[in-house]
């Protein structure tokens, strides 16, 4: 049975905010989501009933304590990590990658290699740049195939050296819309004797996580990319986190995963977290007996991946058929698993930005530029020109949106 978005929008009530008699469209979504009620009634919440720090003897620092124990876990199934311990929370996804990338710089020699991609936003390479420059490491590019889209089989074999010491890779491109096969990845990253860390920013909102089978060494992903708060999460491998130094002042605890949470936490954004996987788990259905949460999971990313895939497929035809746009992104309807419903296009003549700006005139919310994919801008090309308009569906859009944007987009062009 196909998911149906009527049954969850009305949890989402900015959805049925019109201005001016003109419903919204929100197709901005990689670039954040809206919340459901659940979510900010649980922010709520923490900030009006259990708003204090943690760790302390009363009432609502116990509390507190407790929605953040309680978001950690719901975490550590949302990514199925073997651990609480492995789940380190922080601000943004770029936040902990600069703030870990120091940790994992001091562990590493000069002239130790890493591989960065080419397919990847900035903030999955800036913070690896500069640790390679103040740690003298190598740097070499994973690049990926502009025709394709994705990464050549051949393509990470052929940057992988006995000094690789680190893979940084996403899992899906927030320009094109490429889902990765990180699984395939990490494994010939592992056997190169490297480490791998996926940025799932991109990813998490449309496919279930799965740290263990992708078989990655650190994973992080953002919230408010799938339905929470500003608040990001990074997983680590128990063992892997052991063996960095934490970049810590003294009195903070020396235990995981707290030694690599930085100062004091918004607890109402974790506790949001949290919420936002229970969002997740209830469209998994109701937890009949013996359902586990990850079980839950499953069953919703499930549907929602199938139906995500039909907004996809629907959104290319159209946008393929309005004569000048190339969608710059892998556009075969049977290969529509291999990629997210993030779908970007450029025009024959007409600047994104022009487009994008028509776009929100008629409250149709979608982003331009190059939405900090500096390195996949560059390698198609479309840098310069003002790189892309990215239309970004996720499973509360409907088919009627995606038909009101394309017609939209005929008038504009
Ligand atoms: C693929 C990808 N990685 C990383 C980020 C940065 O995430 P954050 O805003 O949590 O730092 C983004 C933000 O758009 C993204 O799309």
């Amino acid at each position: 049975m196909q998911f149906d978005a009527s049954t969850v929008r009305e949890q989402f009530p900015s959805l049925s905010v019109a201005d001016n008699g003109v419903r919204r469209i929100y197709l901005d979504n990689p670039a954040g989501t809206q919340v459901p009620v659940s979510v900010a009634h649980r922010i709520a919440d923490c900030l009006l009933y259990h708003n204090a720090n943690v760790g302390g003897f009363f009432r609502t620092s116990v509390s507190a304590g407790e929605l953040v124990d309680n978001a950690r876990l719901a975490c550590a199934d949302f990514l199925n990590a073997v651990s609480v311990e492995e789940i380190i929370f922080g601000q943004s996804m770029t936040a902990l990658t600069l703030h870990l990338s120091r940790s994992i710089g001091r562990y590493l020699d000069a002239g130790d290699e890493i591989v960065l991609s080419r397919m990847d936003h900035d903030a999955n390479i800036a913070p690896w740049l500069l640790m390679a420059r103040d740690y003298d490491l190598k740097v070499r590019w994973l690049p990926f195939n502009t025709e394709s889209f994705e990464f050549d089989a051949d393509a990470l074999d052929s940057v992988l050296t006995d000094r690789t010491r680190l893979v940084c890779v996403g899992g899906a491109s927030n320009m094109t819309g490429t889902l990765n096969d990180v699984k395939g990845l990490c494994a010939r990253i592992r056997a190169a004797g490297a480490w791998s860390y996926i940025d799932a920013v991109q990813s998490a909102p449309h496919v279930l996580v799965d740290v263990q089978d992708i078989g990655c060494d650190f994973l992080v992903c953002s919230a408010y990319k799938f339905f929470g708060p500003h608040q990001s999460v990074l997983w680590g491998r128990h063992d892997v986190l052991r063996q960095l130094e934490p970049y810590k002042v003294r009195p903070a605890p020396v235990e995981l995963p707290w030694c690599f949470e930085t100062g004091t936490q918004s607890h109402e954004s974790i506790a949001g977290i949290g919420a936002a996987i229970d969002y997740f788990a209830a469209l998994g259905g109701a937890a009949s007996a013996g359902d586990t949460r990850r079980q839950q999971l499953a069953g919703a990313f499930a549907q929602l991946f199938d139906y995500e895939k039909s907004l996809a497929g629907r959104l290319i035809g159209g946008l393929q058929a309005i004569p000048g746009i190339r969608v710059q992104g892998i556009t075969d309807r049977n290969a529509l698993d291999r990629r997210v419903p993030t779908v970007s296009f450029t025009h024959a003549n007409k600047h994104p930005e022009m487009i994008a700006s028509a776009l929100a005139e008629q409250n149709i919310f979608v982003w331009s530029g190059h939405n900090y994919a500096v390195e996949p801008a560059k390698a198609l090309g479309i840098y310069d020109s003002g790189g892309v308009v990215r239309i970004g569906a996720v499973h509360y859009n409907t088919a009627a949106e995606i038909d009101a944007t394309l017609t939209a987009l005929e008038g504009i062009l």
